[in-house]
């Protein structure tokens, strides 16, 4: 493999350094090639620009393989936890078991909020999404943890900062949840592990003695573990950008979860169950939305198809979509969206335009199916994507500090007036 490539110019030959990764990903060093040549790169979206080097998330699209820390997606789904893969991700290595231990203590002991954020949380209408309600809260910890606003504390304060954070997003979330019903809070139980708590703090009734359902507890950590992290997502990269300018922890995982909001983003399993439900409405014909998905002069798209990097099944769909035959049948739940998923699925796999582009469903096209049948609701839907990545979005901050990557700040190509005069507004 060489170790540069030539740039011909304006009659001059330039040789920028090439460098390869572990998995021999190989990228062209551009970070000189403004001074040396006078010319930047253009690529909008990024599709074909790496923006830093990472030891934290594998990805082969072509193969469809997802590893975190070297570690498959497959192997962590079957026989990790969420708590340890938050662990791996952020640390990078598998803990011991009493590093486990007191990892796990830390959480629990960490899960309780200022009453003062219920003040927030009641100035929100029921109808707020809950993912405003999500990153107006991740931000306030800003206000009741100032000392986070430093990034460059110790790193046992970082660490801090980060069981904080873990701990007391999962009670956000429920509390988000519990806004939008009109029900009063529920309070976290440190007598239960990460996932009973948080369907706890999400379902129980007041003065309810709530019996946690096992294989729902089971089907949350899995889907947590498969959300964990995704190298420089668009939701990553935000955090990353913002934590450049040496913004504290949580204004950038705020920043993350307004990103990942988007229906193009973490926000398609939102509008999968929406397409869905749309397409039952509409008397079930998915013939008829593959061709609207189709059609360049409709706006329809195939929600939670497609993918920037994988051109092949996204292994974490596969996962879950045997978790959606396994959970809803275990729950004893019958539910046509999904029989509507895969015969779209069917339908798109054998149809030229998608086996031509490589579109295959992607880890939001079945996970709405197996959170409406634990009894979640559409809107929360991307919170609970929010809540699987939140270790990956940590991890990630982490890297880009340890890294002192320098800020984030693209260049352009401006395409605007030329110099020119001002007029007086009565001589216009
Ligand atoms: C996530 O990046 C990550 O890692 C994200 C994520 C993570 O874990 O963080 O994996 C999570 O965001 C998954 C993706 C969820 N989004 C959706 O499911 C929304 C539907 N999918 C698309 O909008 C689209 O596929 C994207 C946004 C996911 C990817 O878009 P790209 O890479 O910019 O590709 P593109 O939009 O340029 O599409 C390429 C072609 C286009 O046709 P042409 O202009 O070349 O003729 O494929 C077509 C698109 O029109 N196309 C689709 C389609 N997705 C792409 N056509 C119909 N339905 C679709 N879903």
């Amino acid at each position: 493999m060489s170790d540069h490539a030539k740039l011909s110019y304006a009659g001059k030959d330039y040789d920028l350094p090439v460098i390869e990764g572990t998995e021999k990903e190989i990228a062209v060093d551009i970070s000189k090639l403004r001074a040396d040549t006078g010319l930047i790169t253009i690529d909008p979206g990024f599709k074909n620009t790496g923006s830093t080097k990472s030891a934290i998330t594998f990805l082969n699209g072509e193969e469809g393989i997802l590893r975190y820390r070297g570690y498959s997606i497959e192997e962590l789904a079957e026989k990790s936890s969420f708590l340890e893969v938050s662990y791996l991700l952020i640390y990078g290595e598998l803990p011991t078991k009493p590093q486990l231990e007191h990892f796990q203590n830390e959480i629990t002991t960490h899960t309780l909020v200022h009453e003062d954020i219920k003040k927030i949380l009641d100035g929100f209408p029921s109808n707020a999404h809950p993912m405003g309600v999500l990153s107006s809260l991740v931000c306030s910890l800003t206000a009741f943890y100032p000392e986070s606003l430093d990034p460059n504390r110790s790193a046992k304060e970082v660490d801090l900062s980060i069981i904080r954070i873990l701990s007391k997003m999962p009670t956000f979330a429920a509390w988000a949840f519990k806004n939008q019903i009109g029900h009063p809070v529920n309070y976290p139980d440190n007598e239960l592990d990460y996932d009973s708590n948080f369907l706890k703090m999400m379902f129980a009734l007041p003065a309810e003695k709530y019996k946690v359902n096992p294989v729902v507890a089971k089907a949350l950590d899995t889907l947590l573990i498969l959300h964990a992290d995704h190298e420089q997502n668009c939701s990553t990269s935000t955090v990353r950008v913002v934590g450049s300018s040496q913004a504290s922890l949580y204004a950038s995982i705020s920043a993350g979860i307004n990103a990942l909001w988007g229906p193009l983003h973490g926000g398609a399993n939102q509008a999968v169950l929406e397409m869905l439900e749309q397409i039952e409405k509409d008397g079930g014909d998915t013939s008829k939305f593959i061709a609207k998905a189709k059609d360049k002069n409709d706006p329809f798209r195939l929600m939670g198809f497609g993918h920037r990097v994988y051109k092949n099944f996204d292994p974490r769909a596969k996962i879950i979509k045997k978790a959606a035959d396994d959970v809803l049948d275990q729950l004893g739940v019958d539910d046509p969206l999904l029989n509507i998923a895969k015969e779209l699925e069917a339908i798109a796999l054998k149809d030229e335009y998608f086996v031509e582009k490589k579109l295959y469903p992607n880890v939001d096209f079945y996970s709405g199916i197996i959170y409406r049948a634990m009894g979640i609701p559409t809107e929360m839907f991307t919170v609970m994507f929010a809540l699987g990545r939140l270790p990956g979005w940590i991890a990630q901050w982490k890297e880009m500090r340890e890294n002192n990557e320098p800020i984030g700040r693209p260049r352009q190509v401006y395409t605007g007036e030329n110099l020119r005069s001002y007029v007086d507004v009565n001589k216009r």
